[in-house]
């Protein structure tokens, strides 16, 4: 992606500022619908307080979340600033005033789900999922409250891109993965705008899977460019992927090492197959 002509740039920022939610007239009373359509990811919190009885419905909100036959493998570590610096030894991100890390924990039902065969990837696979559905039920009971969130992964080390140190750090025992820190607060300043988000009808099939070209993602990545430069004149899109990417080797090794070579509990857990693979790839 290059640097896209000053015409165009206005363009994209117009289409990204008329966009809006799209639904009926008749539905967009209905508060919960706006709740969820209006939510937004706020990154700069004021200084105020989240009261103990909000941030308890938050986490009631994350326990009482659906999960595959009910496993209800996450953890939650709840963070305030002070507890934040005192675990990582730097501030909590966007300044924001609570905090919560969702881990999938696939540890605290292996003792009385030993009938269950080890399967580390259909294991984490269930574990992510269940996870992100309590993420995003505490993150909705949080906007219901008037409480802002952004879930972060990688800003402030605070999530899977991280998974090794947070394990270390955290002191989590094997089959205990971090994926995201729900990070919490009101916000500094008015709602941001809804970033660039690809139209209903490129997302949803009916029948086969209709491939639609590289166009809607050509036209996104242009957006998503304009939509960062007017909020990072000295930085790009561009930039920001390339920070991604040059992580992601590191973090897929680290990934692939937790999920399917734990230590101890896990080692014993390994299947054949697993152990095979692995001392395939050490000889290679
Ligand atoms: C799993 C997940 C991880 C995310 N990680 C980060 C992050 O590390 N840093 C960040 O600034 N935003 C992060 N976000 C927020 C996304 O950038 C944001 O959801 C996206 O741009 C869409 O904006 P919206 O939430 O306002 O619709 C993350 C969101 C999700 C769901």
């Amino acid at each position: 992606m290059t640097s896209q002509n000053p015409l165009a740039f206005v363009k994209n920022l117009f289409r990204i500022i008329a966009a809006g939610p799209e639904v009926p007239p008749p539905l967009k009373g209905n508060p919960l619908l706006r709740t969820i359509l209006n939510r937004r990811s706020v990154r700069k919190f004021s200084r105020e307080s989240i009261p103990d009885t909000v941030l308890q419905a938050v986490l009631e909100a994350g326990r009482l979340a659906p999960s595959a036959v009910n496993f209800q493998t996450w953890s939650f570590f709840v963070f305030t600033p002070r507890s934040w610096r005192a675990a990582f030894g730097r501030p909590l991100p966007c300044s924001g005033v609570r905090a919560i890390m969702v881990m999938a924990d696939l540890h605290r039902g292996r003792k009385a789900l030993s009938v269950i065969p080890p399967r580390p990837l259909v294991e984490y696979t269930l574990g992510v999922t269940n996870a992100a559905m309590a993420a995003m039920s505490m993150n909705m009971a949080a906007e219901a409250l008037g409480v802002a969130s952004v879930m972060l992964t990688e800003t402030g080390r605070s999530g899977y891109l991280d998974a090794k140190y947070l394990k270390e750090r955290l002191s989590l025992p094997n089959g205990v993965f971090p994926l995201l820190t729900l990070v919490l607060g009101y916000p500094r300043s008015g709602p941001p705008v809804l970033p660039p988000k690809l139209p209903l009808h490129h997302i949803c099939h009916t029948g086969k899977y209709r491939d639609r070209g590289p166009k809607v993602m050509n036209d996104w990545l242009a957006q998503m460019s304009a939509g960062f430069k007017a909020d990072h004149p000295l930085s790009s899109f561009d930039a920001q992927l390339r920070l991604y990417l040059s992580k992601i080797d590191r973090v897929e090794q680290e990934l692939q090492d937790l999920i399917f070579y734990g230590r101890g509990e896990d080692a014993e857990r390994r299947t054949p197959d697993d152990a095979h693979r692995r001392k395939s790839s050490n000889s290679s």
